[in-house]
């Protein structure tokens, strides 16, 4: 198989990530609920990958990393836990579901929800962010990157702009954690939602947020915490104040070891060599009769992403074909984005989104082109 949905997750792991995930299920006790060696040593793996993705996202203290399960989790606990009745939010028609419909049910509770609109290539501009802050503007929520388009925003200029104005700004880095460096001190993110299994490489099931230091979040759960028991209350102290029950201590240390990986590498180097096989891709196709790309393919600073469609063909089709005739994984249909596909105009026939890990080679690049061309 040739592997083009990274976006989606990513299949090819570096080797240490299923060797950390092996070791620990064969030793780690459940993290803060004893002083035994085995319970303490989930403790300081957890711990560690804390301090790692602090040190990684720039957060002031580990203490403000919190683990859940996937970009979807922290979105929740982020949407739900700051907003309530008579706030507004300005956000994008870029968003994925996971931002959508969180906040579709906060606005059944009487949130005030703005959209930022996108011109026909899929971009978006900062300062329309500034027209639209009122009064009861509590937060600006906006992804770092689209899953569909592969187009960046420019998060430091809306960071700048939320601060400015005293709002708080949230930023669901799904598809760039990883890949392009965040500096939530430097970018003024209030709130970092990222997923382990996408660009940080780490097994499913992993991810996580970094919430300010101050930012209060309501927690979505309570229970178990291996502290404070005799409290009826769950504790109130970052990070337990946002997670309840066992952590997934054995995707964490694979999560560890992902990271690591990505630091020995250089997310420089990873990014680069996603970026250069984009770009063969882009160029090999974007003279085939009947192609048509979507994104803004004008800066190379992008997602390694390329959503197409052939002729009218539904996406759906070619994607099958793709996969039936040459053994290419691609995505097709909305890909949980409906504003986006809206604004694109492709809502009746989805898209074909090819995405592209380090770990692909120019050769399944060529082999992808000939295939499209052969399709066409
Ligand atoms: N959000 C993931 C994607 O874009 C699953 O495919």
């Amino acid at each position: 198989m040739i592997y083009f949905d990274n976006a989606a997750t990513t299949v090819q792991k570096p080797r240490q990530v299923s060797e950390a995930v092996a070791e620990a299920m064969c030793s780690l006790g459940n993290a803060g609920r004893g002083v035994h060696e085995a319970t303490l040593g989930a403790s300081r793996v957890i711990f560690d990958t804390r301090k790692r993705l602090a040190d990684f996202f720039h957060a002031e203290s580990p203490k403000q990393i919190v683990f859940t399960m996937n970009s979807t989790e922290s979105l929740n606990i982020a949407v739900k836990g700051i907003l309530q009745s008579g706030d507004h939010v300005i956000t994008t028609v870029l968003e994925h579901n996971s931002v959508l419909r969180p906040l579709y049910e906060m606005e059944k509770k009487g949130v005030e929800l703005t959209f930022i609109q996108s011109d026909k290539k899929g971009c978006i501009n900062p300062q329309d962010f500034e027209r639209e802050i009122r009064e009861n503007t509590r937060a600006v929520i906006c992804t770092h990157g689209s899953n569909l388009t592969g187009n960046l925003v420019d998060i430091s200029k809306i960071g700048e702009i939320a601060h400015r104005h005293g709002v708080l700004f949230c930023v669901d880095a799904s598809q760039t954690a990883g890949v392009f460096p965040i500096d939530v001190q430097e970018m003024k993110i209030d709130i970092l939602c990222f997923t382990g299994h996408k660009s940080l490489l780490g097994p499913q099931g992993t991810g996580g947020m970094y919430v300010r230091e101050g930012v209060d979040v309501r927690p979505l759960l309570s229970g178990g915490s291996g502290v404070q028991t005799y409290s009826r209350e769950h504790p109130a102290q970052m990070p337990t104040a946002l997670e309840a029950g066992t952590l997934n201590g054995h995707g964490i240390a694979g999560l560890n070891a992902a990271i690591g990986y990505i630091q020995e590498t250089g997310m420089d180097v990873i990014r680069n060599q996603e970026q250069a096989l984009m770009k063969r891709f882009y160029d090999g196709v974007k003279e085939i009769p009947g192609v048509k790309i979507y994104g803004d393919f004008t800066t190379d600073c992008r997602c390694p992403i390329v959503a197409l469609n052939l002729g009218d063909y539904d996406s759906s089709e070619v994607s099958d074909e793709l996969f039936m005739s040459y053994g290419i994984a691609t995505r097709p249909g909305a890909h949980c984005a409906p504003l986006m596909h809206q604004a694109l105009g492709t809502v009746e026939q989805g898209a074909v989104r090819f995405s592209f890990s380090h770990y692909n080679t120019e050769e399944e690049i060529d082999a992808a082109v000939a295939a499209l061309c052969e399709l066409a």
